[in-house]
């Protein structure tokens, strides 16, 4: 197995793996900690059972409320856009199920029809991110906490919305999950510190108003999406993609309009903030 960085400082190329051996596990799950985000290839004949094999090694499967299951496989979650739709899944910068009281500790795509061209996901180190800002940004930010919702993502207010109404998403009813995390957290496997608010599921943060909120918010989404931080996954059917929810935020590149785009997703539970 060859394990190849993608950047100076985040993501992984795994090479030569089948994610259906037992005895290589450690080695990949050694890698998904050195590099928060791991694509192994050629992963081309494996079954939805074979990835909820691979996935279970990690840890309990976290079920997602609201996306579309896989018929026959309720622990998987479709990722889809049709050639005649515009929106994807993902298109935000999220981490995924921020709104849990123990997030997610990872989620595993596994690709299954890419567009001929475009469909990345884009990724950001968020341990980067905070150890790139100054000394007093990090004190004050050490002692915040924010809000994080899954109301507005996928509750009543996008009834209207193509993921609603052609079934992407659904189970609107279920979106109630209201949580306060802080805003730097220490990430549970590695001790490293990083910002844990991201521009789809924070609301507010905590004893600031509403401008001061917005602002600080907004000065730290902005600093987030400098390149430095982030690495880029082009996908091959057949890959798979494993991303640290903790250390990480990621983003679908919605730029193939006309092609399907069908991928697998599923997530793993998570542990409290504080330390698994
Ligand atoms: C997601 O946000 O989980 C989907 C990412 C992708 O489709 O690239």
């Amino acid at each position: 197995m060859q394990i190849i960085p993608l950047t100076g400082g985040l993501g992984a190329e795994i090479q030569g793996a089948d994610i259906r051996s037992t005895s290589s596990f450690q080695q990949i799950f050694e890698a998904f900690k050195d590099h928060s985000v791991i694509v192994i290839r050629n992963q081309t004949d494996i079954t939805p059972d074979d990835h909820i094999a691979f996935a279970q090694r990690f840890g309990p499967i976290n079920v997602n409320r609201f996306f579309k299951p896989v018929e026959g496989h309720p622990q998987i979650a479709t990722v889809l856009k049709e050639p005649d739709q515009t929106e994807a899944v993902g298109e935000g910068w999220h981490t995924d199920h921020s709104y849990d009281d123990e997030p997610a500790m990872g989620s595993i795509l596994r690709a299954i029809e890419v567009p001929p061209i475009g469909g990345d996901t884009l990724f950001v180190s968020m341990g980067m991110a905070y150890e790139a800002l100054s000394t007093p940004m990090k004190r004050f930010l050490d002692g915040l906490s924010a809000w994080h919702s899954s109301r507005h993502v996928f509750g009543a207010e996008i009834a209207e919305s193509e993921a609603a109404t052609s079934g992407r998403l659904g189970n609107a009813q279920n979106a109630t999950q209201d949580v306060l995390h802080p805003v730097v957290i220490r990430h549970p496997l590695s001790g490293r510190k990083g910002i844990y608010v991201n521009p789809v599921f924070t609301t507010r943060i905590e004893g600031l108003t509403q401008t001061e909120s917005d602002a600080l918010l907004q000065m730290l989404y902005a600093h987030c999406q400098q390149p430095e931080f982030h690495c880029r996954v082009r996908w091959n059917a057949g890959d798979i993609t494993l991303w640290d929810n903790r250390a990480t935020w990621h983003k679908a590149i919605n730029d193939y309009h006309g092609y399907r785009r069908y991928m697998h997703r599923i997530t793993v539970e998570g542990c409290p903030l504080q330390g698994c």
